[in-house]
């Protein structure tokens, strides 16, 4: 099944806060319309793991900018699991601690790393079929993506949503700090000078806070297949 256009290659942009469920979804989705998932949060996730392994400050531009000179990302599938390696080692697990989401938009706000990162996407991106989760996809990235998405819940319902997922991985939760973490992110990442945050003029708002997972992957897909 084609839904390329003109035989440009397939776009579709889904961004939205954290917490708002784009990647789980956006992993069923790409599935399920055969094109490539690219997790752009984990590539900024990944940037900051390294400068931390390094003990690269992140205001330190000479050192970020030799760390992204030396920058080897590639997402590999592994028993139908997406692995991210950064310069040879598997950081999937690791780049999802606390830790690292505490100081990813720290990063991510560094013009230098955005610049690097966004090449990196629309060099994936060119020709073939893709779809992205990020910030900044419908804006920035894909900015003629045919399909753009803005995925948005309750910021107590995407609280809910990542307790669950830590839950699960056995990481003890406290709500009230993990609702403080998700806001103080979502404020950073609208915030910032360049790329911020932001809904594309052209890409439907979807608010998710009283839908399903399927729901909303079903929902997306009817958009893309009408
Ligand atoms: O989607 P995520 O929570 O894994 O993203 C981690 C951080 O990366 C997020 O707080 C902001 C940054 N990010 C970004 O600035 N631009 C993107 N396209 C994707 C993520």
């Amino acid at each position: 099944m084609s839904y390329a256009e003109n035989n440009r290659p397939l776009q579709i942009a889904i961004d939205g806060p954290a917490g708002a469920g784009k990647s789980s979804v956006a992993k069923v989705l790409a599935r399920r319309l055969g094109c490539i998932y690219l997790d752009t949060g984990a590539m900024y996730r990944a940037v900051t793991w390294l400068a931390m392994q390094n003990q690269v400050a992140f205001d330190d531009m000479e050192g970020m900018k030799q760390l992204l000179a030396e920058l080897q990302l590639e997402f590999k599938d592994e028993d139908n699991v997406q692995h991210l390696y950064c310069n040879g080692t598997d950081v999937t697990e690791a780049i999802r601690t606390p830790e690292i989401s505490a100081n990813v938009s720290a990063v991510s706000m560094i013009p230098l790393v955005r610049e690097e990162m966004t090449a990196q996407q629309q060099k994936i991106a060119a020709g073939c079929n893709v779809l992205m989760d990020g910030r900044d996809i419908g804006t920035t990235v894909l900015p003629d993506a045919q399909y753009k998405f803005f995925l948005t819940a309750s910021l107590e319902e995407r609280a809910r949503r990542r307790a669950l997922e830590l839950q699960q991985k056995g990481v003890e939760v406290d709500m009230e700090q993990l609702m403080a973490d998700i806001a103080l992110r979502d404020k950073k990442d609208s915030s910032r000078d360049v790329s911020p945050l932001r809904q594309a003029e052209d890409a439907e708002l979807i608010d998710t806070s009283h839908m399903s997972f399927e729901e909303v992957v079903e929902n997306l897909f009817m958009r893309i297949k009408k």
